[in-house]
């Protein structure tokens, strides 16, 4: 794994999203990997200025966000739907057909983890894959436990990641949705490359984890060190723990 470290959180998202910039000349028909919560809110703050200058062609790229809360969807403020909407998705020139997102609102929430894995496999797979970390070592919403789901399922969210997303909710957990749809940990590890993005001391136990830990569902983003083309990019805080 490489790990990459930055003074601060915008000199980390900066550089982030030149590396994106560069991707998508070299391959505009990139296939991201997106996610979504406090950690990359500076990466899509520097997109949306980098697509306004016109530094960056979406117009054949495909996106597919690792997660969102059962129940919710388009409307609703604390959906990842919404937040990608005002993050990116509104600022860009990208057709409905580009973005990949689960559905919670599905009827079927089964199928719809089914529907969005052949989505994935059908855009080619997924290039770049792009990840923040939960304090707790989650990837997505694949939550610490006695085992993890190899593929897109519907997870049941801790106490803690409901307290984490509160902030999304009004500050109040109790409307922080019980479930979420995820992509899975093989979802993620088929991935051809992954850039895990930590930043702040609360990460700092999981990012030790992350990078020289034993590999455990008790650590969801240990199963990180079975992929080849990983990089950590973390500012001080988040590296503090490591050499
Ligand atoms: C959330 C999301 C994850 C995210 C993580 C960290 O619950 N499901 O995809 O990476 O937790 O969030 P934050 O960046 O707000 O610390």
């Amino acid at each position: 794994m490489l790990i990459e470290r930055f003074d601060t959180d915008e000199v980390l998202a900066s550089t982030l999203a030149t590396r994106l910039i560069d991707a998508i000349s070299l391959n505009p028909r990139l296939v991201l990997g997106l996610p979504t919560g406090r950690t990359p809110v500076a990466l899509y703050r520097e997109l949306r200025w980098h697509s306004q200058r016109g530094h960056l062609d979406w117009s054949h790229v495909r996106t597919f966000n690792l997660d969102e809360f059962v129940g919710l969807g388009a409307g609703d403020p604390g959906s990842y739907r919404s937040y990608m909407q005002a993050a990116l998705f509104d600022h860009v020139r990208m057709t409905p057909e580009q973005i990949g997102m689960l559905d919670g609102r599905a009827p079927n929430l089964v199928a719809e983890c089914a529907r969005y894995e052949r989505a994935i496999a059908q855009a080619g797979g997924i290039d770049l894959q792009i990840l923040g970390i939960g304090a707790n070592g989650h990837i997505g919403f694949n939550e610490p436990g006695d085992t993890l789901e190899a593929e897109t399922h519907v997870a049941e969210l801790r106490a803690e990641t409901r307290r984490a997303n509160a902030g999304w909710f009004g500050g109040d957990t109790t409307q922080v949705p019980s479930h979420a749809l995820s992509m899975g940990i093989a979802t993620i590890l088929r991935g051809r490359e992954i850039v895990l993005m930590a930043t702040g001391a609360g990460k700092q136990d999981a990012v030790a984890g992350l990078v020289n830990g034993q590999l455990t569902p008790r650590l969801p983003a240990s199963f990180l060190q079975l992929h080849p083309r990983v990089t950590a990019m973390l500012d001080r805080g988040a590296a503090q723990r490591l050499a």
